[in-house]
């Protein structure tokens, strides 16, 4: 068989780990073993991923390094991630950024991901790697470069001339990726092929399987072989094991209720206390079995979040949308399916700096995900997800047992509001229940009916009635180990449990005021440690405990088994670091990232928001002195055994520089208008033909497409020479075309004489401009500055829409024209390497490299600032620089720029106009006063000088004749600056202005 004759010429390479299958025909071999003919580090069965031998939960969530470009905090974003109990990152690549030239595959610096790869190993973190090339991701194009707009044959499909396009991308990321595999020591487990390849336009061959070969080709040639996975976004078991050519190792079968993926809230986030209703999936068990029944349940994909659109809401609504409960019940949904390999879209979403994200979203990717944007973990989504995590990475009972293939009302509980699911196995089942209607916000009470190694019990046995409050779902257990003891039942629900000094640690929680009991097997009498309430019977041969959940925690010994008993809000505080083998559990700290012991100290390293009560519950034997961030502490021992310590929160004052008073130097950046300008360096646009097939044929006399020329990123200016035929010419028809909320302005010489300034939905605009009367047979010069807010996705294979050009797309003028047209300076030969082929656009100041730290300021006036702005329509620059001198190493400072409009609403009442921030020379912001929704743009540290000098620069293009100004724009600390433990930060290079040879 193709597949296996493949792999087995990949042998050749050593790779330690072979088995050799002799003898057995390949066409035999079922996904699992013919991938065990490469390596057995990381296996699989039907029930879940084995690495090394033993059988993970994989919790992982989505982050990408292309959204922050700062390597140094990449550990930080892991270390946050880890501490949720998750143990894997799943990351795209972004093709168009790292070959923004074709053959010229380019990632360095801020651009660089094998220092991610190096960080999330640092964590203890493995990763799934999602090359593309195709990604969707909300980025431009979805990954594509832009000078795929000129390839003719279709995108994603096996058109020769797109497949030769990707060669040179996908070995050079696919070499990157095998050289970090795990089989090599790295913490790659995982290999997604594409993308999202499930749906086309008609018309198209689809699924085409000689497609997904190829790049699953290119990845084995690479020196990959570690498992291969899809991301199907529906239940159409495309390139699942079975389906012949293309497939994959490891199909992602997911069901969708309302959209396609497994978004099942969708993305409407003005309504986030709304839940639609048949959204919660139902059918997930039956679709994985239907479609993959030999591979372990994969969800690659699954709301965390949502994108915002331009004149969206705002991602803090998000956030609502995709809150704690959401995580309760639509998670709890996936485990009572059985999934084993689940990953999170996004646990940081990070920032769409310079142009790379698509024109359906804006600046800030923040996605309303656990980790906000400027690294926070402040939000209750973050730690409620920290409980389920901890709780499945202590249940590997989980992972063996059977989830049922629908939920069932009046078996295992009364109350017929409520459905259980059962997870059945042998060593630990799971029941989750939720209400009927996921979306109820009733209280709803419930006896349970549960088998048991010890009979069909009725729980609670001590009386009383267990609660559902709302958007909640619990997962309650029998039969489940604990350590040397097990739980007949709990239905308080599990956080962790550690042994830890000799003892075992059981930490569970219930919701407010709630019901809860749970029965240890054997016979030993419980007792009271701290607190009180708690009532002891034994009853079916074990020692039954019933509470109801309180703020005040409890502590109850049953045999060999301290219980920490604590209602939910508590739990939050709580951490479980791992320690070598074992793991320790901290209460009270903002984040502890992780724990080490050094001879005779515990090292814990964690950040601190407020004044904090530290305790250590399992303080290792031998540990004689505690230390938080490499300062010892005075610890005592609490009546447990456990230290506590005290840690006081007392931030120095944080001086950051008052943009209002500082003295700011301005340029003009629209000097084309000028009647002086010259623009003969000026590329001529003068291609009779588009070699874009999607804006093909040509309406224009010339292409008038950005790719043409090589222009793929940012603003495209046009200037467009003609000679007036006669004096009544008066009318410029102009379509152009730049994506949604994208801009255009129109000037007549040094005449504005129209502008498009935009709103949340038109990617393109027609307009019949009206000239001021010409003077026959005189020269004039039209400038017309364009936005492009980035290339378009490419979901569906076959329009490819990635293609749709960016430009003048028609126009009608009595006179001829000759077109000039400038995009980024350089065009794919683009001038700043470090920071990237797509950080720049057509702007003067940004053509001539003005953006980067410390431009030539005698070509600058002092006296205006942006506050002032401008009297008539056109574009300013406005760039001021001061230093920082911030504690960074022991503080994390949250720093943004802030737009504040003179209205409240997000949408400005003065002119409209649109602002690009220039932080160091990497732009951070793309401001449009009158779409929004984004007025807060969060700068990381790295891309800020913590402590030395900054450039920070403002674009301000006026679009109205009256002109524009920003009413204010300051910096602010975005979140509660945190006494920290991560590592320093490395500020990323930032090269300064040197004069860019020919520029214009
Ligand atoms: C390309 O795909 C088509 C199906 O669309 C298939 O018929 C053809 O053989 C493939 N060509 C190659 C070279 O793989």
């Amino acid at each position: 068989m193709r597949f296996t004759s493949r792999l087995l010429a990949l042998l050749g390479g050593g790779t330690a780990a072979v088995h050799a299958l002799s003898g057995r025909p390949s066409g035999l071999l079922r996904p699992s073993e013919r991938r065990e003919l490469l390596q057995d580090v990381v296996t699989f069965d039907n029930d879940s991923l084995i690495i090394n031998g033993e059988r993970l939960f994989i919790y992982s969530g989505e982050f990408h390094p292309f959204r922050l470009p700062v390597p140094s905090l990449w550990l930080d974003v892991f270390q946050k991630i880890k501490a949720l109990g998750l143990n894997t990152v799943s990351f795209y690549l972004h093709w168009g950024l790292l070959e923004g030239k074709s053959g010229d595959f380019h990632a360095e610096g801020p651009l660089a991901f094998e220092p991610f790869i190096q960080a999330a190993q640092e964590a203890g973190i493995y990763l799934i790697a999602r090359p593309g090339p195709y990604i969707n991701a909300e980025a431009t194009g979805g990954g594509f470069p832009g000078w795929l707009q000129r390839i003719e044959g279709k995108l994603r499909t096996n058109a020769t001339d797109f497949l030769d396009a990707t060669n040179n991308y996908m070995a050079n990321v696919g070499a990157v990726i095998a050289k970090y595999q795990i089989t090599n020591g790295g913490p790659i487990i995982l290999v997604q092929v594409e993308n999202e390849y499930t749906e086309a336009v008609s018309g198209v061959v689809f699924p085409n399987g000689y497609y997904m070969q190829y790049i699953e080709d290119q990845l084995h040639e690479a020196g990959i072989i570690v498992p291969l996975v899809n991301n199907d976004a529906g239940p159409e078991g495309n390139n699942a094991p079975g389906t012949g050519i293309g497939e994959v190792d490891i199909y992602r079968a997911i069901a969708y209720n309302r959209y396609s993926d497994s978004y099942p809230l969708g993305f409407d986030c003005a309504n986030p206390a709304t839940w639609p209703s048949g959204s919660i999936p139902t059918a997930f068990r039956q679709d994985h079995l239907k479609d993959s029944p030999d591979t372990p349940y994969l969800i690659n994909e699954f709301q965390a979040g949502s994108f915002d659109p331009p004149g969206g809401v705002g991602f803090e609504k998000c956030a609502d949308l995709l809150n704690m409960e959401f995580e309760r019940v639509f998670y709890k949904n996936n485990y009572a399916a059985g999934v084993t390999l689940f990953s999170l879209y996004m646990i940081f979403g990070g920032t769409n700096w310079g142009n790379i994200g698509h024109p359906g979203g804006y600046t800030s990717y923040d996605y309303g995900a656990a980790i906000k944007e400027n690294r926070a973990v402040d939000r209750e989504k973050y730690s409620e997800l920290k409980l389920e995590a901890n709780f499945l990475k202590v249940s590997p009972g989980y992972l063996t047992a059977v989830a049922a293939t629908n939920y069932t009302v009046g078996v295992y509980n009364t109350n017929s509001d409520i459905v259980t699911t059962p997870v059945l196995g042998s060593n630990g089942s799971f029941f989750v229940v939720r209400h009927a209607d996921y979306t109820s916000e009733a209280s709803s009470n419930y006896t349970l009916n549960l088998p048991t190694s010890a009979g069909d019990i009725s729980i609670p046995q001590l009386g009383g009635s267990l609660t559902l409050n709302g958007r909640d779902s619990k997962v309650h257990v029998t039969d489940y180990p604990v350590g040397s003891s097990k739980l007949l039942y709990s239905t308080a629900e599990i956080f962790t449990w550690q042994t830890v000094a000799n003892e075992t640690v059981l930490v569970v929680y219930g919701g407010p005021n709630e019901l809860h009991e749970l029965a240890v097997v054997g016979s030993a009498t419980g007792s009271i440690v701290e607190g009180d309430g708690i009532t002891f019977q034994s009853q079916n041969g074990s020692t039954v405990a019933q509470w109801t959940t309180s703020t005040t925690r409890r502590i109850v010994q049953i045999g060999g088994l301290y219980i920490y008993i604590l209602d939910r809000n508590s739990a939050y505080n709580y951490w479980a670091p791992e320690l070598g083998s074992g793991a320790i559990i901290v209460n009270g700290p903002y984040l502890v990232r992780n724990a080490s012991v050094d001879g005779s100290t515990l090292s814990l390293s964690a950040d601190f928001n407020k004044t904090t009560t530290i305790e250590v519950i399992g303080v290792p034997s031998g540990v004689t002195s505690l230390q938080v961030n490499g300062q010892t502490l005075n610890a005592s021992a609490n009546a447990q055994g456990s230290w506590t310590a005290s840690i006081a929160y007392s931030p120095p004052t944080l001086d950051v520089p008052d943009l209002s008073t500082a003295t700011w130097y301005t340029i003009d950046s629209l000097p084309e208008i000028t009647a002086a300008y010259d623009d003969s360096l000026w590329p001529n646009a003068n291609h009779t033909n588009t070699s874009n097939p999607i804006g093909s044929p040509l309406k224009t006399p010339v292409s008038l497409y950005g790719s043409d020329y090589g222009f793929n990123t940012g603003s495209l200016l046009f200037r467009g020479h003609f000679t007036a035929s006669d004096a009544t010419a008066s009318t410029l028809y102009l379509s152009t075309q730049g994506g949604e909320a994208y801009a255009a302005s129109v000037w007549l010489n040094d005449t504005l004489i129209g502008s498009w300034a935009g709103n949340s939905v038109a990617a393109s605009y027609n307009q019949n401009l009206t000239l001021p009367a010409l003077t026959a047979d005189a020269a004039y010069v039209f400038t017309i500055l364009i936005d492009n807010m980035g290339l378009d996705e490419n979901y569906d294979v076959g329009a490819d829409e990635a293609k749709d050009p960016r430009g003048i797309l028609d126009y009608t003028f009595a006179s001829d024209i000759t077109w000039k047209i400038t995009g980024n300076f350089g065009g794919e030969d683009y001038a700043d390497r470090l920071r990237g082929p797509l950080n720049e656009g057509a702007l003067f100041i940004e053509r001539q490299g003005y953006h980067q730290p410390d431009p030539p300021l005698s070509a600058f006036t002092t006296g205006t600032s942006p506050f002032e702005g401008l009297s008539a329509a056109g574009v300013a620059y406005y760039v001021t620089n001061f230093t920082l001198a911030l504690p960074s190493d022991e503080w994390d400072i949250p720093l943004s720029l802030v737009f504040t409009n003179s209205s409240s609403s997000t949408v400005a009442a003065t002119a409209p106009y649109r602002s690009l921030i220039y932080v160091n020379g990497y732009q951070f912001g793309r401001y449009t006063s009158n779409v929004g929704p984004q007025t807060e743009f969060p700068i990381p540290e790295g891309v800020l000088n913590y402590n030395g000098e900054n450039w920070l620069g403002v674009t301000l293009w006026a679009l109205d004749s009256d002109g524009a100004s920003v009413p204010a724009l300051n910096w602010t600390i975005g979140a509660t600056p945190a006494w920290t433990g991560r590592e320093p930060v490395t500020a990323v290079e930032q090269p300064a202005w040197t004069e860019r040879v020919g520029a214009y």
